[in-house]
């Protein structure tokens, strides 16, 4: 019987990636026409429960793309945008992307946001031959996918780790518990590496407790988790259900920290949870108050064109769009393999995020924050950068606060080889120097 069955899905899957080659009228990869506009396709959620991250993403993209073009586009080719609003469902995520592919006819293809909905298309991009960028989805599963998969964020296994050494370490925790959402690829994957992480800093997950994006609710599992009082709450999930959770946990006379992950940032989130949202931490992908010049000057030209501050998704997007052409220029076109392997070989590209690189998974590698939530000033503010193992914090980092902001300075000669699941934490006291210094001088603005 086993063995029937072992026979069928061979069979099945030789016939289903034939179909796939015979799909392009080249019966190889689609090789683009080398000449006129660069069709670039963008999906995420412009709509519905997390639209912040759609919004923020496609604003990004286009600063980016506005950018590129007024600079005389890529090898003498402009690029040219077609999105789709996928209002953060799976399904929809994938009948869009089938849209970009089959109708657009794109050449590449930048999204999504949320994980579920990048693995929900994924394939349909991996199926085409047609490079998919994520800026932003950071479960490990979304570029497993293939080749023609990759993202220019770090990874899940590496953010849940960072907090929970943060919680360890810094918040001196000994107990946490975590409230996840259980349909959620990117909340199941922090769950497992925050627990993982706490546990061997000598930490215990005295619970797991669960909810859904629809839940209006979440006293009857918050009143579970203030009975066995733990010293933190990890909450891995998106900025909706964030803010109504921290507002009825400080109701619930339960203050300990809360702590999360990137799902978190949205300039909508201090209106969901107010002051509730004090002693609150966050892992992130980088941070508005870093002086260093290259991110000062993207967060001004965002500003100037939004009028809000670019929060991470945008920064991502941002560096998604620029590795994306960089990668065409390299390529000498949009010939779909070679694209797919000019992105794949991305090394050192200095971006608003940090220094991208991609890793043999398609991963980029590199270091995340951790900020503290000021609701009295709608603001995330910096606390610490945690690097991967094997990459360090620039050389001088006490003389010199923009050098040490800088994750762009960063050496990248050890990366490759890098363990993202440990990582060594530089906490320092410039750096909240330099914050300071920063924010006053946004304050004077
Ligand atoms: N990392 C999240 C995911 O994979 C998406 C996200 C990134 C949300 C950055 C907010 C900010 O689902």
């Amino acid at each position: 019987m086993k063995n029937f069955f072992l026979a069928f899905s061979l069979i099945f899957s030789i016939l289903l990636s034939s179909a796939c080659v015979d799909k392009s009228a080249t019966g190889g990869a689609p090789t683009g026409d080398g000449s006129g506009d660069i069709k670039v396709g963008v999906y995420g959620d412009l709509t519905g429960q997390t639209s912040s991250f759609g919004q923020s993403t496609i604003n990004g993209i286009r600063l980016a793309v506005d950018e590129i073009n007024a600079a005389g586009g890529v090898n003498g080719r402009k690029i040219t945008l077609v999105s789709e609003d996928d209002q953060g469902r799976p399904e929809q995520a994938t009948t869009v992307v089938q849209k970009l592919v089959n109708q657009d006819k794109v050449q590449a293809i930048l999204g999504e946001v949320a994980s579920t909905n990048s693995l929900a298309a994924a394939p349909v991009a991996q199926g085409a031959r047609i490079p998919m960028i994520t800026p932003s989805s950071t479960n490990p599963k979304v570029t497993e996918v293939g080749d023609y998969i990759s993202r220019v964020c770090f990874i899940d296994p590496f953010q849940g780790s960072t907090m929970a050494k943060f919680a360890a370490k810094s918040l001196n925790a000994k107990t946490a518990a975590i409230l996840g959402d259980v349909n959620s690829d990117y909340s199941k994957g922090l769950t497992q590496f925050f627990e993982q992480e706490f546990t061997k800093n000598g930490g215990q997950v005295v619970t797991k407790e669960a909810y859904t994006q629809n839940d209006p609710d979440f006293k009857a599992q918050l009143t579970k988790i203030r009975n066995l009082n733990p010293d933190v709450i990890y909450v891995p999930g998106y900025y909706g259900q964030v803010g109504i959770i921290a507002r009825q946990a400080r109701e619930l006379g339960m203050n300990m920290p809360l702590l999360g992950g990137d799902g978190w940032d949205s300039p909508e989130l201090w209106k969901l949870g107010g002051e509730s949202l004090k002693n609150s931490y966050i892992s992130n992908h980088y941070s508005a108050e870093n002086p260093a010049p290259e991110i000062q000057n993207f967060v001004k030209a965002y500003q100037a064109k939004y009028n809000v501050v670019p929060d991470s998704l945008a920064a991502l997007a941002y560096d998604a769009a620029k590795v994306l052409a960089d990668a065409i220029r390299r390529a000498g076109g949009t010939d779909s393999a070679k694209l797919k392997d000019a992105i794949n070989a991305t090394k050192d590209f200095k971006g608003v995020t940090g220094t991208i690189t991609l890793d043999a998974s398609r991963n980029a590698i590199k270091p995340a924050v951790v900020l503290e939530l000021n609701p009295s000033a709608s603001k995330f503010a910096f606390k610490e950068t945690i690097y991967p193992e094997g990459m360090s914090a620039p050389a001088d980092t006490t003389s010199n606060a923009n050098t040490m902001m800088n994750t762009n300075q960063m050496s990248n000669a050890n990366m490759m080889n890098s363990n993202m699941t440990n990582s060594s934490t530089m906490n320092s006291n410039m750096m909240n120097s330099a914050a300071n210094m920063n924010s006053t001088m946004n304050a004077n603005k």
